[in-house]
């Protein structure tokens, strides 16, 4: 039997910073990455330019099996998503996107539907698994398991800051509201619901830069061995 690649879960409600950290870690590793909320945000744009009733399971797990994704690396490691062929990543990260994202993924067979797609990615030298249940479902038997969280307020700020910074005014109590609202239905679910492996490392990032996360997180691992 062929030995399975080491996979390094991290999981963590929205704004946690995960995805920045995923990135960054598995660039240092030279790892695979996968961004496994960027595959239920496909399906919630792929719904909605097919015009699907978000209340139709049925069409959402159709849905789920035809779309295709693919992750493009273009230059200075910038990932582009596309979906049926067509580039959606902007669309891919727009606070709605991630609203209908966070509903369909309550969806049982879509789950289940994505689940042997994300474990495609596990391969030599490593994955870095970035979602909400890596650790406790998809790669349940990962040898390393992180698990990111902060407060709402500080995932609230974290996220109006950057939305600022790209010229978008929200309010910021209805981005709190918002990332409340994720959350309860992220952790309340009755499929994989959002929450640590009883085997991860928790690590509260409220207060902390992303470089003292980065850090933290590559300190679980063995030093690479020098040459
Ligand atoms: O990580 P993200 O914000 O891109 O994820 C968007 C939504 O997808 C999130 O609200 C919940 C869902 N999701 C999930 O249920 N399981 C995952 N492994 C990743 C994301």
């Amino acid at each position: 039997m062929t030995e399975l690649a080491t996979v390094l879960t991290i999981d963590g409600p929205s704004g946690a910073g995960k995805g920045t950290v995923s990135r960054i870690v598995a660039r240092r590793l030279g790892w695979h990455y996968l961004d496994s909320g960027a595959l239920y945000r496909a399906v919630g744009v792929a719904a909605s330019w097919a015009n699907l009733d978000i209340s139709d399971a049925a069409a959402l797990v159709r849905c789920t099996f035809d779309t295709q994704v693919e992750f493009v690396e273009r230059a200075e490691g910038e990932l582009r998503v596309l979906v049926n062929g067509v580039d959606a990543t902007d669309e891919l990260r727009l606070e709605t996107t991630g609203a209908v994202a966070s509903a369909i993924a309550a969806i049982p067979e879509v789950r289940s539907a994505l689940k042997e797609r994300q474990r495609a990615f596990r391969r030599a030298p490593g994955l870095v698994a970035d979602g909400r249940d890596m650790g406790t479902v998809i790669f349940a038997d990962a040898q390393y398991k992180v698990f990111l969280t902060a407060s709402a307020e500080e995932r609230a700020q974290r996220r109006h800051k950057q939305l600022s910074q790209k010229g978008v005014c929200v309010n910021f109590d209805d981005l709190l509201r918002e990332i409340m609202a994720r959350d309860a239905r992220d952790a309340q679910r009755t499929v994989a619901p959002l929450k640590p492996a009883d085997d991860a490392v928790v690590i509260d990032t409220s207060g902390m830069g992303i470089d003292d996360v980065v850090a933290r997180v590559l300190d679980l691992l063995p030093a690479p061995a020098t040459p």
